[in-house]
C-alpha cells in the first residue's frame, strides 16, 4: 500500500529563482526585510527575508499527516527529509514507520516509504536516528530490546525502500559515526571504560550490489599513559579523508595538596589520535593543548575541517578568585590543529558571539566563522559570519516562521525552513558570504583553476587533464576518477579511468601547485557526451603542511566530448586476451564455458560502452605458448552496421587499453573482467575470420586456373593458349570486382558512385562492341558465318562473356585445346577492335578501379581479404594487359614492316596484299 505513494511523483517542487530587487545584487547583507512590506506572507508568495541569490521552493508531502522530523544535506546536495506520524496518544512518540524524502539538487524526489514496522523501543520515545551510507544505501539506526537486553540495530536499505539487511550496533550508548567518504563506510565507537580506553569498530560502505556492510577492523583507542592524569572525557569527529579523529581529555591528579600549587603543572591536557583506512590503528596520541589553569571543566563542542586543518571549538569553565569574589564563566576557544599531530592556535571565541543563550560555532570552508545565536526571547534565529579572526563580517536572518534549520556545508549555503502548514513545507536555500572566492565553481576553495575547464567542450583524444591549486601540493592515495554520465540522470554513471595519486602516473608540475592526470584513449571514447571528473578527499596534500586537501564532488567537473566522427570503417576484428592464474584455474574448472565468455562479453560491452551485439566469440580457447598455465580466450569485434557506431577497430583499441590499463579502470571492478591478465595485450588474430570461405574459393580457382593453363599449354604448344589465361585472370578480376561491389564498397560511402560508374560503363560498352564485331563478322565474313551457325547457342553465352571484357572474344579465336568452338575466324578488322578496346579498358576501367582501391585503402582501418584481392587482381591484369598488349601491337607492327621489306624486295605487290596492308594501317 505504501508503494502507491511512490507512485504518486506529481511535480511537487516548485523552484522559484528570484529577483527581486536588482539593486541589492551587489551586497549579500543588506537584508531585503528592511525594506520590503512585513505583511506579504502567504503560501504561494515568498518569504521577506529573500535576498535575490536565494532559493526558495515548496515541498509536498502526498502522504497526509505526515511531519518534517529533521533533515540531513549530503554533498553532493541533497536534502533527506525524515518524515514522521504522530502518535495521536502520546505527543513523544512517533508511529513506528520510517519515511525518508530525498530532494535532489535537479528537483529530483525519491520517495522512501518503508515497509517495517519498528519495535515500541524505538519510537517511544523516539530511540532512532538515520545515516547515510554510500551507493544509494541508507542505515536506520534503533534501538531494539533482544531478551531484555536493549542494543543498537542498523536496518539497511536503499532508495527503492528495500531492506538489505540488518546488523547488531552494540550497545545503546554506542557512537555510530558516518565517514568524511561515505564510500569508506563508518565506525562504532563502544563507551569508554573507567581507564577511558574505548574500542572501535570499522565497518565497511554497503556492497555497491549486495548491500552487505561487514566488519573490517577492530581495536582500541587508548590513553596516553601519564601517571598522575586521568582521563576526563572524549570527543570524536570525522576527517576529510575517511579516518576518523579521537580527542582524550585529561586532568591532572590532585592527591596531595602540596604539589597542587606548583605553578608549573599542567592541570588539563588535550591529546588527539587519528585512525585511518589502510593501517586501522590508531596513530600515538599527540598533545595539542595544555594549560597551567585549574579550570572546573573543559569540553568540546564540534570539530571541523578547514582548508588549514581541523577546527575544534572547546568550552572552558572557569572560576575566577578576585578579592574574595569568585565568579565563574565559561569561555569557547577554537583549537586548530593538523592531522599530523601539530598544533596550530589557540584563540578565544569574542565574547559577543557566545554570549547568547544558545549558540552554535562552526568553521567554514571557504574562510571564517558561521555563528548561529538563538534567543529565548524570539524564535527567530540569527546567524553571523565571522573572518579567521573572529571579527564579524556578515549577518544572515531567518523570519520568526522558520523553525527548522541546515546548512549545506560545502557551497556554503543554509536551509531554512518554515512551520509545516498542511502538507506543504516551505524550504529557502540562502547561501553565505565567502569570505574567498576562488574555486567557486569547484566548491573547493584550494583549487584555483582546471584545465580542460568546468563545461569544455574538449577533444577527446587529449592525453591529460590538468588541475592547478592555489598551494604548493604533493600527491596522496586517494583517487581521480573519470566517470561518463548516463544519458538517463537516474542511472548511475559509468568509470572510464580511476587514478590514485601517489600511482606514478599522476605528475606535479614543477610550480607545485600542477597536477597532470594522464588520459587513457578509452577514456573518452563516446562522441557528444558528458563526463564528470571526482577528485576525492586527499588526492593531493598541502606541501606546507601535510594535510590532505579536498577533492571536487560529483557532476561538479563536468565536460563533454565534442559530436565527432566515429572514424573510418572496419572489418571485424578478432583477438585473444590472456587471463591471470585466477582466471584461468576458474576458466578451466567451469563447466560452462560458454557462459564464461558469454559473462565476459557482457561486461565488456558494459564498459567499453558498446553493443553487446558486436562483441561476440567462437568460444575457442588455447594455452599461452608462452606461459602453459594461463589460458587464452578468443573473441571478434564485429563491423559497424551503420556509419554511427564506433569501427570495430575502434572497439579493439579502447578494448586493448582498458586490458593494459585494467588496473585504474572498470575492468578490475567486474567479475569476470577483472580475471583478465593485463601483463598480456588483447592481440589480433585475423582480420579474416568470416572471410574464410571465400579465402578458400579464391586459392582453389587459382590452382585449377594454374593447372588449365598448363594442360592447354602441353596438349597444344601452337595453340594460343594464353588466350584462355587471360580470360581466366579477366574473370577472376570481374569476380573480385564484383564482390568487392557487393560486400564492401558500402564501408566508404563516398566510393559506391564511382565504383558503380568504372563498374558498369565499362562492362556496357564492352558488351556493345563484342555484339558490334559479331554482328559485322556474320554479315561480311562468310567463314565466320559457317563457323557460328553450327555454334549458335555457344556463341551467345560468349557475347555475354565479351561484356566483361572485349578479350573474351579472343579466346574465340584461340583454337585452345584444338576444338572447333575456339577457332573463329575473325577478320582483321575485329582482331583491331579487341586489341584497341581492351587497351582502352585498361583507362576506362582497370585503372579508375585500381584507384578507387587506392581510395578505400585509405579509408578504412583494418583492410582485408576481398579489397586486398581486388587490389592484386587489378594490378595484375594492368600490367598483364600492357605487357601482352604492348608485345601484341609490337609484333604487328614487326610484322608489317616485315612485310613491307619483303614487298619491296619482292616488288610483286599483289591487290589482296595492298588491301591487307591498309586493313592493318
Ligand atoms: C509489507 O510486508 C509484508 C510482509 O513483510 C507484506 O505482506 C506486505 O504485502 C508488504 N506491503 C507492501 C505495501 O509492500
Ligand atoms: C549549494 O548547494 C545546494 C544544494 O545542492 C544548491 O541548491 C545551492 O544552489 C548551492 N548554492 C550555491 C551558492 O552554489
Ligand atoms: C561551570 O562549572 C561550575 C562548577 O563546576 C558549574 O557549577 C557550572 O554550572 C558550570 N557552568 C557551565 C555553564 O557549565
Ligand atoms: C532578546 O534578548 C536579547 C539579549 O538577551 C536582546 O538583545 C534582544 O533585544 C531581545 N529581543 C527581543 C525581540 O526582545
Ligand atoms: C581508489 O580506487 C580503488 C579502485 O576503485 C580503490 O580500491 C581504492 O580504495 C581507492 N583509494 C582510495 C584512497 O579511496
Ligand atoms: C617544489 O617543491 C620542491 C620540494 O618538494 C622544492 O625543492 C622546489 O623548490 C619547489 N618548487 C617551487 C617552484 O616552489
Ligand atoms: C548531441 O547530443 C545532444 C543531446 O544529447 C543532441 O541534442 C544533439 O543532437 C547531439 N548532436 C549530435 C551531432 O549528435
Amino acid at each position: 500500500m505504501l508503494k502507491m505513494f511512490n507512485l504518486a511523483k506529481m511535480l511537487t517542487i516548485f523552484i522559484y529563482l528570484t529577483s527581486i530587487c536588482c539593486f541589492f545584487v551587489t551586497s549579500q547583507n543588506v537584508l531585503s526585510r528592511d525594506i520590503l512590506p512585513q505583511n506579504v506572507s502567504s503560501l504561494n508568495t515568498p518569504p521577506q527575508d529573500m535576498s535575490p541569490q536565494d532559493i526558495w521552493y515548496i515541498y509536498e508531502e502526498p502522504i497526509e499527516g505526515l511531519k518534517l522530523h529533521d533533515t540531513l544535506t549530503l554533498k553532493d546536495g541533497t536534502l533527506m527529509i525524515w518524515m514522521t506520524l504522530d502518535d495521536e496518544e502520546d505527543p513523544s512518540c512517533i508511529l513506528p514507520y520510517f519515511y525518508l524524502r530525498l530532494i535532489e539538487r535537479t528537483g529530483r524526489i525519491t520517495y522512501i516509504n518503508l515497509n517495517y514496522t519498528f519495535p515500541l523501543e524505538a519510537v517511544c520515545p523516539i530511540d532512532m536516528t538515520f545515516i547515510p551510507l554510500s551507493y544509494n544505501y541508507i542505515m536506520v539506526i534503533y534501538v531494539k530490546s533482544n531478551n531484555g537486553v536493549k542494543g543498537k540495530y542498523g536496518l539497511i536499505i536503499n532508495y527503492d525502500s528495500e531492506i538489505i539487511s540488518e546488523i547488531y550496533l552494540g550497545d545503546v550508548n554506542d557512537d555510530i559515526i558516518i565517514s568524511g567518504r561515505l564510500e569508506k563506510g563508518f565506525i562504532r565507537i563502544e563507551e569508554y571504560d573507567k581507564k577511558g580506553i574505548t574500542a572501535w569498530h570499522w565497518f565497511s560502505a554497503p556492497d555497491i550490489t549486495t548491500g552487505k556492510v561487514v566488519e573490517l577492523e577492530s581495536g582500541e583507542f587508548s590513553v596516553p599513559n601519564l601517571s598522575s592524569y586521568t582521563f576526563v572525557n572524549s570527543f570524536n569527529f570525522n576527517l576529510i579523508d575517511g579516518g576518523f579523529g579521537y580527542a582524550y581529555i585529561l586532568k591532572y591528579d590532585e592527591m596531595g595538596s602540596s604539589v597542587s600549587n606548583n605553578p608549573n603543572i599542567q592541570y588539563w591536557k588535550i591529546y588527539v589520535s587519528f585512525l585511518r583506512e589502510g593501517t586501522y590503528s590508531p596513530t600515538t596520541p599527540s598533545l595539542v593543548y595544555q594549560t597551567t589553569t585549574k579550570l572546573n571543566s573543559l569540553a568540546f563542542k564540534s570539530c571541523f575541517y578547514n582548508i588549514a586543518g581541523y577546527i575544534c571549538i572547546v568550552s572552558l569553565n572557569n572560576t575566577i578568585t578576585n578579592m574574595d569574589q569568585s565568579r565563574t564563566e565559561v569561555n569557547y576557544y577554537q583549537l586548530e590543529f593538523l592531522t599530523t599531530g601539530s598544533f596550530v592556535q589557540f584563540g578565544m571565541v569574542p565574547k559577543e558571539i557566545s554570549n547568547a543563550e544558545d549558540f552554535d560555532l562552526s568553521s567554514l570552508v571557504y574562510g571564517g566563522f558561521l555563528v548561529r545565536k538563538q534567543y529565548t526571547n524570539t524564535t527567530a534565529l540569527n546567524f553571523y559570519i565571522l573572518d579567521n579572526n573572529g571579527n564579524y563580517k556578515s549577518k544572515v536572518s531567518f523570519g520568526p516562521e522558520f523553525f527548522h534549520y541546515n546548512m549545506f556545508r560545502r557551497n556554503g549555503t543554509l536551509v531554512g525552513i518554515k512551520k509545516q502548514t498542511g502538507n506543504k513545507l516551505e524550504i529557502l536555500l540562502k547561501p553565505l558570504l565567502r569570505l574567498n572566492n576562488q574555486g567557486v565553481e569547484y566548491d573547493n576553495p584550494a583549487i584555483e583553476s582546471t584545465k580542460p575547464a568546468i563545461n569544455e567542450v574538449i577533444d577527446p583524444l587529449i592525453n591529460e587533464i590538468t588541475i592547478k591549486y592555489g598551494i604548493p601540493v604533493r600527491l596522496s592515495t586517494a583517487n581521480v576518477s573519470i566517470f561518463q554520465l548516463n544519458d538517463d540522470p537516474y542511472k548511475p554513471s559509468l568509470l572510464r579511468q580511476t587514478i590514485a595519486g601517489d600511482s606514478k602516473l599522476c605528475t606535479i608540475g614543477s610550480d607545485n601547485h600542477t597536477v597532470h592526470i594522464p588520459i587513457f584513449g578509452s577514456t573518452f571514447n563516446q562522441p557528444n557526451s558528458s563526463y564528470h571528473v571526482v577528485v576525492d578527499n586527499n588526492f593531493v596534500i598541502s606541501q606546507e603542511r601535510n594535510e590532505p586537501l579536498l577533492g571536487i564532488n560529483e557532476k561538479t567537473w563536468i565536460i563533454s566530448t565534442k559530436p565527432f566522427k566515429t572514424g573510418q570503417h572496419s572489418v571485424s576484428v578478432t583477438g585473444l586476451l590472456r587471463l591471470n592464474d585466477e582466471g584461468s584455474s576458474k576458466f578451466l574448472q567451469t563447466n560452462h564455458q560458454s557462459e564464461f565468455f558469454n559473462n565476459v562479453i557482457q561486461e565488456f560491452s558494459k564498459i567499453i560502452p558498446v553493443n553487446e551485439q558486436r562483441i561476440t566469440t567462437n568460444g575457442k580457447w588455447q594455452y599461452d605458448p608462452t606461459s602453459p598455465k594461463k589460458v587464452l580466450l578468443s573473441f571478434t569485434i564485429n563491423e559497424a552496421k551503420s556509419a554511427m557506431e564506433p569501427s570495430s577497430k575502434i572497439i579493439f583499441d579502447n578494448l586493448g587499453t582498458l586490458i593494459e590499463r585494467k588496473g585504474f579502470t572498470a575492468l578490475s571492478n567486474n567479475e569476470y573482467s577483472s580475471l583478465i591478465d593485463e601483463s598480456a595485450s588483447f592481440t589480433m588474430t585475423s582480420y579474416f575470420g568470416n572471410f574464410l570461405p571465400i579465402i578458400i574459393i579464391f586459392l582453389v580457382s587459382i590452382i585449377i586456373l594454374t593447372i588449365l593453363y598448363f594442360l592447354a599449354h602441353w596438349k597444344n604448344p601452337e595453340a594460343r593458349n594464353i588466350a584462355i589465361f587471360e580470360t581466366a585472370l579477366i574473370m577472376q578480376d570481374f569476380a573480385v570486382d564484383l564482390t568487392f561491389t557487393l560486400l564492401r564498397v558500402n564501408n566508404a560511402q563516398h566510393l559506391i558512385i564511382p565504383n558503380m560508374v568504372f563498374l558498369v560503363v565499362p562492362h556496357v560498352v564492352n558488351f556493345l562492341l563484342a555484339i558490334n564485331i559479331l554482328l559485322s563478322e556474320v554479315a561480311t565474313n562468310p567463314t565466320f558465318y559457317t563457323w557460328f551457325s553450327e555454334l549458335p547457342a555457344l556463341l551467345s553465352i560468349c557475347t555475354i562473356f565479351s561484356a566483361i571484357n572485349i578479350l573474351g572474344v579472343n579466346t574465340l579465336t584461340s583454337n585452345l585445346f584444338g576444338f572447333k568452338i575456339f577457332s573463329a575466324p575473325l577478320s582483321q578488322r575485329s582482331r583491331n577492335i579487341i586489341l584497341w578496346g581492351s587497351f582502352i579498358n585498361i583507362f576506362a576501367e582497370d585503372v579508375p578501379q585500381l584507384i578507387i582501391q587506392i581510395l578505400y585503402f585509405n579509408s578504412v582501418v583494418t583492410y582485408d581479404l576481398i579489397p586486398s584481392l581486388v587490389l592484386i587482381s587489378g594490378g595484375l591484369v594492368i600490367m598483364y594487359k600492357l605487357i601482352l598488349r604492348s608485345y601484341q601491337a609490337l609484333t604487328r607492327w614487326c610484322h608489317r614492316r616485315d612485310e613491307i621489306r619483303n614487298f619491296i624486295r619482292d616488288r610483286r605487290l599483289s591487290a589482296g596484299s595492298i588491301r591487307s596492308l591498309r586493313s592493318n594501317i
